[in-house]
């Protein structure tokens, strides 16, 4: 007589999308071992501004056929079981996921999900795929980026690095443009993201000044005076004089998703220079700008605004060299950024952003 194994389950949190403040802990089936797929524990989760959002009814897609959506795209896991005819893993190895899964436009079908033309991409714990706040998931090999262990302590951070490595790789390819000798850098907003920013800009050489709105004496404006970079409190130095106070900018990131602050930068970067915008606005604000003064500028001065979201493996794994070398030149550096720790059955305590953030963590598995 056959033995039918119980089907066997496990915790996540997940959300209704569209119901604000619903998220919960949910018991679901265990994800199986699938030939051609792995199953992954996961230890950790990265907590950013778009759980949060998906939390707050602003953002967040359930799966087809799902009325929950299990949160969570930034996380660390060891490889649990590796199914048949997966090559290159074993069981015990470190891994971080891709978020964005592709559709059939000509872009997804050539490793570049995170420029789909068709807008039909799904990323996990965001948007139609199940995310990673949950003991288990699985997942096919071309979207798992193995992580050397000596990294294991910071390196749920790599995917809001691999955000940042994009960024600023999308820069210095547009600029291949010109003959380009960039020197200053301006990074607005001192989040994970805006300190990240300022490791990959200090790493390549240049001067780095980061403008956020904490105190000049608080724990991040220490983390980014340690890299050699400079932090101004915004309410001291108001972005209105920013050109005026540091004179040729040659790159911003705008990292706050504020559009006010979006068109100061736009405003404020020097001749031939480059402003990426990654900060994603929540609202449906109506600003007025200085238009006539914006297009005149940006015409004049060769200049270029660019958008850039996600990212596919390949930042991911200029990320893992960008750890192993930001590590060597500044030790225990990206241990930093993580401020707060928070055990798996607290989530709500770890979706509540507090003013002394940088990067909070869900721990889930050991
Ligand atoms: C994630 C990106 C994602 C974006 C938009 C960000 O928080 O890091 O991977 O593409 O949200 O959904
Ligand atoms: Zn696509």
């Amino acid at each position: 007589m056959a033995v039918t194994q119980a089907t066997q389950t496990m915790e996540a949190v997940a959300v209704t999308p569209g119901q604000a403040q619903s998220a919960r802990m949910v018991t679901m089936p265990r994800p199986a071992v699938a030939p051609g797929r792995l199953l992954m524990r996961v230890l950790e989760v990265g907590i950013d501004g778009t759980d949060t959002e998906i939390n707050n009814a602003q953002y967040g897609e359930a799966p087809a056929g799902s009325d929950f959506l299990v949160i969570g795209h930034e996380g660390l896991s060891r490889v649990e079981a590796v199914g048949e005819g997966v090559r290159g893993f074993s069981a015990g190895d470190l891994v971080v996921a891709t978020v964005r899964r592709p559709d059939g436009c000509a872009n997804c079908q050539a490793g570049e999900s995170d420029m789909c033309l068709t807008g039909r991409y799904t990323e996990r714990g965001i948007r139609g795929a199940h995310g990673y706040m949950a003991q288990f998931y699985d997942e096919v090999p071309d979207f798992l980026v193995k992580i050397p262990p000596e990294l294991r302590s910071f390196a749920v951070l790599l995917e809001p690095l691999s955000v940042v490595e994009k960024a600023v790789f999308q820069a210095w390819k547009i600029q291949e443009r010109l003959v380009w000798q960039p020197k200053r850098a301006v990074i607005l907003g001192a989040g994970t993201i805006g300190v990240l920013a300022a490791i990959l800009l200090r790493l390549r050489g240049l001067e780095v000044h980061v403008y956020a709105t904490t105190p000049e004496d608080d724990d991040r404006a220490r983390l980014v005076g340690s890299l050699g970079a400079a932090y101004h409190d915004v309410n001291r130095h108001p972005l209105a004089g920013l050109a005026e106070e540091l004179g040729q900018i040659d790159y911003i990131l705008e990292a706050t998703g504020v559009s006010s602050v979006a068109f100061q930068a736009i405003g404020a970067v020097g001749v031939d220079g480059v402003v990426c915008l990654v900060g994603i606005s929540g609202g449906n604000r109506q600003i007025e700008v200085p238009g006539d003064q914006l297009n005149l500028r940006l015409v004049i001065g060769n200049r270029v605004v660019f958008g850039s979201v996600n990212a596919n493996r390949r930042y991911f794994e200029m990320g893992v060299q960008h750890f192993e070398e930001g590590q060597r030149r500044w030790p225990g550096i990206f241990e930093r950024l993580i401020t707060r720790r928070v055990p798996f059955n607290d989530f709500r305590s770890a979706l509540d952003r507090r003013p002394t953030d940088i990067k909070t963590l869900l721990t889930i598995g050991g």
